[in-house]
């Protein structure tokens, strides 16, 4: 952020400064030199209604203490107690009066929450036995907020006068009751928040930026254009200095009259007027050289991502959708972003693609090339790519979008493309399938019970969906077959006339087996996959060229960044295989060759014993990023320790277990000798280990010092030692850092 920029948030701080000293309290009455000091009315705190009079039961016996039984939290009360007239629930009614006051101030300001009725729910001013004012509090519907906000009355035209205040309760359905709590007296003009607080903005640049505080209250932040709403979104705006800015990219607007409504800011807040125009990001280091942004590993510029989406490669290119809230650290506000690379490597972040809609967030999906355009949304020449993802509001739905160019989105008019089974589906999965000559989804259901299943549709067109088969998994606290599932045949060995069925879930646990176009049939199930953790709702490409062949998957990797204005990232990419061993058939993980790429200075180590007085043969070896490749012969009683950026990580061949990072990883015999490789990025490590039969994922937070690597073995030898080392470069290209 410009010095600039802060500056003027400070006089404008400055500005407000009294204002806060108004909203607290306390300041006036430790400053008594005020000539006319906040008066008291009530604040319910001393554990009886005394002096005030009750009738019916609505009140209880005494001033609530917070929340009542079956009420949702009550929130923005003051002290211990309040007036909280949902005792024994909504259906209770009753009165609640003060003794006579004088009115001796400008305003009479309280705090009020509860059901919206001015007739039955109120808090009332009587002044000569009339009514003079009246407020209720602001639920009227469903769902909503026990939160107590401020307001206030103008009671001057009463001041010298006795007035009383009376709380009503005659309401008894939904919402049926008040809260109230700290009514005062003040010649001090409160500041109250202010309600659908708009501004009109003329687009001219790129970006329109919007300060964010994380863990601040969510607002709801509706962006219109000539009037239509476009999109709506839930931010942790900032009221004063944001931790970072949130980019909305408007240029698909550029010339236009824009409005932003945000349903609700405190009175004194900044958020609004902090929003700006700009062509450029803001932040405080530039695009990819944040402290803590992973280098060869995707993450989104700007906010959150949770899984990958969309995978799959179009007219030359490799499309990443992901799951993105690009206005928060935290999930929320599900878009899909949208990244394109040549060689799945180097990324562009392109922008998102499918915004939130009437249906709902766009919850996770996949896409497909439409080779045959059995969908018509293109024509043979130009076959379309097409999105498949839930969109997940209530009823939570499945609906298609589709692209020629594979840069612009068109979300289909006759969404959804299939109804809603339960509402726990989602994250359709689409493939073609050749033998049956039909598209195929796999999508997660939530059946009764909490029930996993994973039912199978098929299509000739990728919009009419026919059921044809549903695979149970587990119940729920046995997470088999839990969301976002993956399906793709894989070859065995190599030999794709051996292929199998991998049915594949987010927690990476998977199944194998047979598929006849309707019924998959499981010969091995509740494999695990993945041996680390923080490795989630991984998906393949679809649409890798036949020569080409590989099934390549990427998964949601869970770092997080701390500071940054963005959080997790994604894993490498991964290629998948099938390979038989002692147990029967096991996938396995290999880093994608195109890795290589990014290989910098080698140094290579042959030594043929390595024993506990040997010195540590990777002592060059020095760099945030790094790949290590490492094979010897250990002794059965060898214990051999890396120590990567100061984590330890060990190995014993007595036991064959691996131990780090707060793991400890059973490493099955596959070769004659060990091997093990590794990546070490700004917050992760991947290790792969046993023929790429043992993949674990690691999100780490490396100290930024310490860059260094050693290898020792602290019990017995290891013969043959080979040890490759690289440092590696940034994946972030030039013109990638716009
Ligand atoms: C998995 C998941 C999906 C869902 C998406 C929402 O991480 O819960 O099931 O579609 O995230 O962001």
């Amino acid at each position: 952020m410009s010095y600039s920029r802060w500056t003027s948030y400070k006089s404008l701080a400055h500005l407000f400064l009294g204002a806060f000293c108004i909203v607290r309290w306390g300041c006036s009455l430790v400053q008594g030199d005020f000539t006319s000091e906040d008066i008291l009315v009530a604040d319910f705190e001393s554990g009886s209604y005394e002096p005030w009079s009750v009738t019916g039961e609505a009140f209880g016996v005494a001033p609530a203490q917070g929340t009542l039984p079956g009420q949702m939290a009550v929130t923005g009360y003051r002290g211990d107690r309040l007036v909280n007239t949902f005792f024994r629930g909504d259906r209770t009614t009753g009165t609640l009066t003060s003794p006579a006051f004088v009115i001796q101030r400008d305003y009479l300001t309280f705090l009020i929450g509860g059901g919206r009725d001015p007739k039955r729910l109120a808090l009332r001013l009587i002044v000569d036995g009339e009514i003079v004012r009246s407020a209720t509090g602001p639920n009227d519907k469903p769902g909503g907020s026990e939160e107590l906000s401020l307001e206030y009355w103008d009671i001057q035209p009463w001041k010298g006068k006795m007035g009383t205040l009376q709380i009503v309760d005659e309401a008894t359905g939904g919402w049926g009751h008040i809260n109230v709590d700290h009514l005062v007296q003040t010649d001090t003009k409160p500041l109250v928040p202010r309600l659908d607080v708009t501004r009109e903005i003329r687009l001219s640049e790129r970006y329109l930026l919007f300060p964010i505080k994380n863990g601040a209250k969510k607002r709801i932040v509706t962006f219109k254009v000539d009037g239509k709403r476009i999109v709506q979104n839930e931010m942790e705006l900032s009221d004063s200095k944001p931790d970072w800015w949130a980019a909305m990219d408007v240029s698909a607007w550029s010339g236009k009259n824009a409005e932003l409504v945000i349903d609700k800011l405190p009175g004194d807040s900044l958020a609004i007027d902090q929003i700006y125009q700009s062509n450029q990001l803001a932040g405080d280091s530039p695009l990819y050289e944040e402290t803590k942004r992973a280098q060869f590993h995707f993450s989104p510029k700007r906010g959150w991502n949770n899984d990958p989406n969309g995978l799959v490669y179009f007219r030359g290119e490799y499309h990443l959708f992901f799951q993105h809230n690009p206005y928060g650290w935290g999930w929320g506000n599900m878009h899909w972003g949208h990244a394109v690379s040549q060689d799945l490597v180097h990324w562009d972040e392109l922008g998102d693609k499918l915004l939130p809609d009437e249906m709902g967030p766009m919850f996770s999906g996949s896409a497909v090339v439409d080779w045959a355009n059995t969908s018509g949304l293109g024509d043979e020449a130009n076959p379309p790519m097409v999105l498949l993802y839930t969109a997940a509001g209530n009823p939570t739905v499945q609906g298609l979008a589709y692209s020629t160019n594979g840069r612009n989105f068109t979300k289909l008019d006759a969404n959804p493309v299939l109804p809603q089974v339960t509402p726990g589906n989602r994250d359709p999965k689409v493939i073609w399938h050749a033998p049956s000559q039909r598209w195929i989804m796999v999508l997660y259901v939530e059946l009764p019970g909490k029930q996993h299943s994973v039912h199978f549709y098929s299509s000739m067109n990728l919009k009419d969906w026919r059921l044809e088969s549903v695979t149970r998994g587990g119940i729920d606290g046995d997470k088999y077959l839990y969301e976002c599932p993956d399906f793709f045949p894989l070859a065995v060995d190599g030999d794709s006339s051996q292929s199998k069925w991998v049915l594949l879930a987010a927690d990476s646990q998977y199944a194998i087996g047979t598929f006849d176009g309707k019924t998959f049939q499981p010969e091995e199930q509740r494999l695990p996959g993945h041996r680390g953790r923080g490795f989630y709702a991984a998906q393949s490409f679809s649409d890798i060229p036949k020569e080409d062949g590989r099934r390549v998957l990427i998964g949601w990797l869970q770092t997080e960044t701390k500071g940054m204005p963005f959080n997790q990232s994604m894993s490498l990419p991964l290629e998948l295989g099938l390979t038989k061993t002692d147990h029967g058939l096991r996938m396995t993980y290999r880093p994608i060759a195109e890795l290589q790429k990014l290989r910098t200075k080698s140094l290579v180590f042959h030594s043929p014993i390595l024993t506990p007085q040997s010195a540590n043969p990777i002592s060059s070896l020095n760099g945030e990023l790094v790949e290590v490749v490492f094979e010897a012969s250990p002794s059965s009683d060898a214990i051999m320790e890396w120590s990567i950026r100061g984590e330890k990580l060990r190995y014993s061949q007595s036991t064959r277990f691996l131990e780090g990072f707060g793991l400890k990883i059973s490493i099955p015999k596959s070769e004659a000798t060990l091997k093990l490789r590794f990546f070490v990025d700004r917050n992760s490590i991947e290790i792969f280990a046993a023929s790429d039969q043992i993949y674990v994922p690691i999100p780490v937070s490396f100290s930024p010092e310490n860059i260094s690597y050693s290898f020792r073995i602290l019990q017995g030898e290891a013969e043959q030692a080979r040890i490759d080392t690289y440092e590696l470069r940034s994946a972030w290209n030039k013109e990638m850092r716009r």
